[in-house]
């Protein structure tokens, strides 16, 4: 942990009361001096904190940005989802910097989140609307142990992970669409981006792409979007803290991600399929120029969706576009 992620971390746990340069210093082996050095820049960020005499810092209140030291603070030990956090103000796509970490062989685990994409992607080629600050766009580093055609499991776990962090998060009620789409009241709120590197057996590594509408006003969403797509805020009618549903979304994947690489994966398609609004209703899937009808009967153990067609045929379907039907 940094330095500022200790000294966040010290501040949060004293609740109430403060905790004292002397205490601090002694804590980080630093000199009170550069203790005071750090409180400022903290400040400097956004962080609110207090120093008095008697009770020495407090943490009043904390900014409604993204700081790694602050994620990392908050979201203490995790087996691998999280290890590592980077947060840039802009990029192009926070997917497109996880690439180039996964050349660089860093290793699983690494978060990056963006204040805002210049570029951002979602599936089908479609772009993806990141406006700054408005909402949490990151993207997450994966090697697991999975043959190519098994790493649906991935997205069905993160979806599984994602949603139960949002319902945490907003006490809102959070359904499914498949294959990973987060509704809220029928309106995405949250999309995944899965992108794989994989020689013919062996997945190399994979980029699970994340993005949340968490504090876009109905205004703010594109007219094309706004029959779609919610947000966190137009729902629960309130802002929500960013670095609060992060901490939650992280723990939630890394939970998710530890059930499948050990052969749980099971038990994670079971929790899918009972949020999924998907399952056991009439639908039209169009994958490019083919669209299919039938009706949406399960996950296989590759996490890939089971579809009755109209015909009678069960067709195991790994992409496309969903929309329930009647
Ligand atoms: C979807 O189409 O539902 C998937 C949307 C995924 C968007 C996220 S935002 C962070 C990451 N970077 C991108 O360019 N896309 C993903």
């Amino acid at each position: 942990m940094t330095t500022d992620a200790q000294i966040l971390s010290a501040l949060r746990s004293c609740n109430e009361g403060g905790v004292s340069g002397a205490e601090l210093s002694h804590k980080l082996g630093i000199s009170r001096a550069a203790v005071w050095a750090r409180i400022e820049e903290l400040r400097t960020l956004g962080y609110d904190i207090e120093a008095t005499p008697h009770l020495g810092y407090r943490l009043l209140n904390s900014p409604d940005t993204l700081h790694a030291d602050d994620l990392l603070a908050r979201l203490g030990k995790t087996k691998v989802i999280g290890r590592d956090v980077r947060v840039f103000q802009e990029t192009t796509s926070t997917n497109d910097v996880i690439e180039k970490l996964a050349r660089d062989n860093v290793p699983e685990g690494v978060v990056v989140f963006a204040e805002s994409q210049s570029k951002g992607r979602g599936r089908l080629g479609r772009k993806w609307f990141s406006p700054s600050r408005k909402g949490l766009w990151f993207s997450i580093l994966l090697r697991p142990k999975l043959r190519p055609q098994e790493t649906t499991q991935l997205t069905v776990a993160a979806a599984t992970g994602l949603r139960r962090a949002i319902e945490r998060a907003t006490g809102l009620k959070a359904k499914i669409k498949w294959p990973n789409d987060i509704l809220l009241s029928g309106k995405k709120s949250a999309g995944i981006l899965t992108e794989l590197t994989a020689e013919l057996d062996r997945v190399k590594h994979i980029i699970l792409g994340i993005g949340v509408d968490v504090n876009l006003s109905a205004a703010d969403l594109p007219a094309e979007l706004r029959k779609t797509a919610t947000s966190l805020r137009i729902e629960t009618g309130k802002a929500v803290s960013r670095a609060e549903l992060a901490v939650h979304i992280l723990r939630e994947l890394d939970h998710d991600y530890t059930r499948i690489c050990s052969g749980k994966f099971e038990s994670v398609a079971n929790e899918w399929e009972e949020q999924c609004e998907t399952i056991g209703h009439p639908v039209a899937i169009q994958i490019g120029e083919r669209r299919f009808h039938g009706r949406a009967e399960s996950l296989d153990d590759d996490g890939a969706l089971l579809l009755r067609t109209q015909y009678g045929q069960l067709e195991r379907i790994t992409g496309g576009d969903v929309t329930v039907v009647g």
